[in-house]
């Protein structure tokens, strides 16, 4: 029973420190994302000294993607979309 307890902490804590490397895994692949494809055609400090809502970045990189061809596919354009509103969001 004792040894049932400790085994199940033991996963539990696995399972959480897992969570949070990949979730820092993450954050640093969307910082790298959206510093290699949004400073193909102007600085990257253009979004960087900008604030705004979730729904005005997701319509500034669709713009970007649709309009101006930024090329980056949906998925690229979701994680740029999430780092954005996560880092510079009002
Ligand atoms: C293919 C070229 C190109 C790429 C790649 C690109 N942009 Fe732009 N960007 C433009 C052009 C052209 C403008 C000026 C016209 C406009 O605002 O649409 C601009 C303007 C901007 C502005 C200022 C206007 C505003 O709405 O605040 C921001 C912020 C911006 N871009 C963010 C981004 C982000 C974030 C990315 C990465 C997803 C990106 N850009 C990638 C071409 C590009």
């Amino acid at each position: 029973m004792e040894k049932l307890a400790v085994y199940l902490v033991a996963v539990i804590f696995l399972s959480i420190s897992a969570t949070t490397v990949s979730g820092e895994e993450e954050a640093v692949k969307a910082k790298s994302l959206f510093e290699q494809k949004c400073s193909l055609c102007h600085s990257i400090d253009r979004p960087k000294s900008k604030q705004k809502t979730a729904d005005a970045w997701k319509s500034t990189v669709m713009r970007m993607k649709n309009t101006n061809g930024a090329p980056v596919s949906d998925d690229e354009a979701k994680t740029i979309i999430e780092y954005l509103t996560e880092n510079y969001g009002l």
